[in-house]
């Protein structure tokens, strides 16, 4: 009897619901029950939803910082202090933002890597790649607005290294550093805006941006480990007659499988956050623990790791000019990556072999540019391998296109329909 007075409330509520509110039910149906994922998904496609996570993490650990931080150069760095020090729990949300900076990055590389391995990039997902590297963009400018925050001495002369490159630019250059920063040098004005960005303005960008990836997806389809499109294979499944037959719900299937990968990433991010959280001063440098002064230069001003490949760049470009371009090109050749691989197999699983070595080497080369970006850049001998490096990064791009074009590229024969290994 009980039971038949909460089946019906339930349904009650949810004709209320969905009378007032129609668009709901066909929009959850499309994105989640109805959205059918090639069956063979592997463990390189839970970055996504993981990026997802940590972007949920910053948003709701930024809130609860802003109730106590001062956006002012004269009470910055006391107020982090305040933070982790008075504040209950304060370390936890301020260790829980600066931990899950890094891990953003090191999800959305790993989340990239997947996309150069099975040709995600390629016809028909473009846009869902330009999306992606948009949200890169924003997500750079927003990690790098909140590392000045605490006011430390690496977030003063970052701040003041990285906005000068802007100097660079002929005619324009010097004013529009001066524009960026609101003062000669980083300042008050500087810091104050820098948390407005920071803290409204790229993150709804980023939300919108995320928005109209997923939606982009959801319009051609996931891409899979095989590189075959399940939409152009045979149709049907117990789901429904017009579903791609290689298709399973996204919910519940792939919502539960995400759920365990999410659960064993919180847990290693928990390790990290309670045992580790300046990860040995790679995720928190040593010298933003010192409140900023324009009167002291650190002895090595070097980014957060996760800039330092683009960084070493910077750097071994004898020129000023010249590494600013390199390093901007560096990151402006990978937009155009659906536009180089002219290949006509997508899965690293069925392409040449010049194409894996290539691959390889180029994730070689942006770890060791890392590496090197991350020193004191002082050693001649790694500034000419880094150049070798550079050179060998943007080779991947061009020998991309050539090997393709060309075709030179010898594939082996590709599956009709995905393939799982159970
Ligand atoms: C906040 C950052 C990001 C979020 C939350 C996000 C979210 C997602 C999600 C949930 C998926 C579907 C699940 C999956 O395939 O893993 C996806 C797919 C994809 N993303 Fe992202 N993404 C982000 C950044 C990027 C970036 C920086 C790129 C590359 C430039 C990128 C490129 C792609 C591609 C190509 C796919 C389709 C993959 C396939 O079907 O094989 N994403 N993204």
């Amino acid at each position: 009897m009980s039971a038949n007075i909460i089946t019906r409330t339930v349904s009650g509520l949810q004709d209320w619901f969905n009378q007032r509110a129609p668009a709901f039910l066909p929009f959850y149906r499309k994105h989640m029950t109805e959205y059918y994922a090639p069956k063979n998904f592997n463990i390189w496609y839970i970055f996504g939803v993981l990026s997802i996570v940590v972007l949920v993490n910053q948003i709701l650990t930024g809130i609860f910082l802003t109730m106590h931080y001062k956006p002012s150069a004269a009470e910055a760095f006391a107020s982090v202090e305040y933070i982790m020090r008075d504040v209950d729990w304060g370390w936890l949300i301020r260790y829980m933002h600066s931990t899950g900076a890094s891990a953003f990055f090191i999800v959305v590389y790993i989340h990239m890597f997947r996309g150069l391995m099975y040709g995600s990039y390629q016809k028909p997902r473009e846009m869902v790649w330009i999306l992606g590297m948009l949200i890169y963009l924003v997500l750079m400018a927003e990690a790098f607005m909140g590392y000045v925050l605490p006011w430390g001495q690496m977030s003063f002369w970052g701040a003041k290294v990285i906005i000068n490159l802007f100097g660079a630019i002929p005619v324009i250059g010097q004013g529009l550093t001066e524009w960026i920063m609101g003062d000669y040098l980083p300042s008050d004005a500087t810091l104050n805006r820098f948390f407005a960005l920071h803290v409204i303005a790229l993150p709804l960008a980023l939300l919108l941006l995320v928005v109209l990836h997923i939606g982009a997806l959801h319009e051609v389809g996931s891409n899979n480990p095989d590189g075959v499109e399940i939409k152009k294979g045979p149709k049907g499944n117990r789901w429904s007659d017009k579903a791609p037959a290689d298709g399973i719900p996204f919910h519940p299937y792939y919502t539960v499988k995400d759920f365990f990968y999410v659960c064993c990433f919180l847990v290693v991010a928990a390790f990290i956050i309670f045992f580790a959280p300046g990860f040995g001063g790679l995720f928190l440098e040593h010298d933003n623990f010192t409140e900023a002064n324009r009167l002291v230069t650190p002895a090595h001003i070097k980014p957060v790791w996760y800039y330092t490949p683009f960084y070493a760049m910077l750097r071994v470009v004898p020129d000023k000019l010249g590494g600013v371009l390199v390093m901007f090109g560096a990151i402006a050749a990978l937009f155009f990556l659906p536009w180089l691989d002219r290949g006509k197999v997508k899965s690293i699983r069925y392409r040449g072999l010049w194409f894996k070595v290539a691959l390889a080497l180029f994730a070689f080369c942006f770890v060791w540019l890392g590496k090197i970006g991350s020193g004191p850049g002082t050693d001649i001998h790694e500034t000419y391998l880094g150049r070798v490096l550079t050179v060998l990064y943007f080779g991947y791009f061009i020998f991309l296109w050539v090997y393709t074009r060309f075709g030179f590229e010898k594939t082996k024969p590709v599956p009709e329909r995905v393939t799982t290994h159970d």
